[in-house]
């Protein structure tokens, strides 16, 4: 099989990029190693930028995210015992972010692609990828039991951190920069009603903790815990009163944690890590291959999306022009945001953690720079422009 674009990996950077491929008359197909139920219930993050938005409706991949969605203009600090919001359009030039899980965007992009798109294959695992400094790429996958061959004019890496495709490129020509978190966090899911309208990052003597959402009925909640933590130590009562010691809500009107039947619960690593350059030949890497951020600030799904925007608009000017101008300056283009982000992803992390080597002064530090965020508007601003994400 030929194709013109073969891209490895179908979550969000695989689908999406498929997406936009196909919106420029640019073929291509997408082998994804996991079965559609798999891939359509991994929970992550669910935030997504002003500029994300816009191209999943620029896409035709907006409806739902219309329908169900939840835009939302702020986000609250909780430090010392109390609270302080960030407005995000009056600090980000008008951007807000949205409030709709990353499950719901990729089966939103899986029924299009299989609706009206090209090959999308599940199950199909690919082993490895060669030929990357000629002109005719191939990827070597296991599909319905059989060894098959992929040829293509370029080659997308959209495998995730755990992927195969940037081991192709050789190792003297890649560098790995990389910083790993002496704490995790623990999410859980639950029935129960979101703490307040807006999403929570506490601060607190007893480490980090998240109030976030999935829908008016169900919560999306995180602590911070140590590295190495297994999910069957928190049991659910734990779990309730150690976001109740963390949040400490005493007086706060309409905000109530709500305790409700746990119905997931799973430890995230944090890690962050970026893959230099993005590009090797005919072999492009996008999302999670090329780099991963902590959680906190939610970047993730949103650099992805960054990353195969770029990406879609270099590949249609390729086949459109001629020129590989755009794709030339791919992974410079891309590694400016990305290395925005991480810086950012970094800054949440480390103002909102507690170390488990952490010093009464470095605690000072962190409510000092939440003091500042909380009484100048150029901090506030800083933040909430990264926040609400970077035009692109
Ligand atoms: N062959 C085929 N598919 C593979 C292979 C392989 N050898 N290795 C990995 N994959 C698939 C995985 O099963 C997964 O579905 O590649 C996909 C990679 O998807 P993600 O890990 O979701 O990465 P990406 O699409 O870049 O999305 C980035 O995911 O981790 C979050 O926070 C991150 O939200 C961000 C988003
Ligand atoms: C989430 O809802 O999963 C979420 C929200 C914000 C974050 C991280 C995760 O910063």
């Amino acid at each position: 099989m030929h194709t013109t674009v073969g891209i490895i990996g179908g979550g969000p950077s695989g689908l999406l990029l498929a997406r936009l491929l196909h919106n420029a008359g640019v073929d291509c197909v997408v082998l994804e190693s996991r079965d559609r139920a798999y891939v359509e219930q991994r929970q992550r993050a669910g935030i997504l930028e002003q500029a994300t938005v816009d191209a999943l409706r620029a896409a035709g991949a907006g409806a739902r995210l219309d329908a169900e969605g939840l835009a939302h203009e702020g986000i609250e600090l909780r430090f010392d015992g109390r609270s302080h919001r960030i407005d995000l359009p009056s600090l980000a030039e008008g951007r807000r972010v949205w409030v709709y899980a990353q499950t719901e965007v990729v089966k939103d992009l899986i029924a299009l692609q299989l609706a009206e798109g090209g090959p999308l294959l599940f199950g199909a695992e690919v082993r490895a990828v060669e030929g990357v400094e000629t002109d005719r790429p191939s990827i070597r996958y296991a599909h319905e039991g059989r060894e098959q061959t992929l040829t293509c004019d370029y080659v997308v890496g959209c495998d995730g951190f755990h992927g195969v495709a940037r081991t192709a490129v050789p190792e003297s020509e890649r560098t790995t920069y990389e910083r790993t978190y002496p704490y995790s966090w623990l999410g859980i899911l639950a029935e129960a009603p979101p703490v307040y309208d807006e999403l929570i990052y506490a601060h607190s003597e007893r480490g980090f903790a998240l109030a976030s959402m999935r829908s008016p009925a169900v919560s999306r909640l995180y602590l911070q815990v140590p590295n190495g933590t297994d999910p069957a130590d928190w049991s659910d009562r734990r779990v309730w009163d150690e976001l109740d010691a963390r949040f400490s809500l005493g007086e706060e009107p309409g905000w109530r944690l709500e305790r409700g039947p746990v119905i997931q619960k799973s430890v995230l690593p944090m890690r962050s890590s970026v893959t230099e350059p993005m590009r090797y030949g005919r072999l492009l890497l996008a999302g999670d291959a090329a780099h991963i951020v902590p959680p906190t600030g939610a970047k993730g799904l949103n650099l992805a999306a960054a990353d195969v925007i770029v990406l879609a608009r270099a590949l249609a000017d390729r086949y459109a022009t001629g020129s590989t101008e755009l794709l030339d300056a791919y992974s410079d283009t891309c590694l400016r945001r990305v290395w925005r982000a991480e810086h950012f992803s970094y800054f949440m992390t480390t103002t909102l953690h507690t170390d488990p080597g952490q010093l009464p002064f470095d605690t000072r530090l962190q409510l000092s720079q939440l003091e500042r965020i909380a009484t100048s508007p150029h901090a506030a601003a800083e933040l909430a422009q990264n926040y609400a994400g970077l035009p692109l």
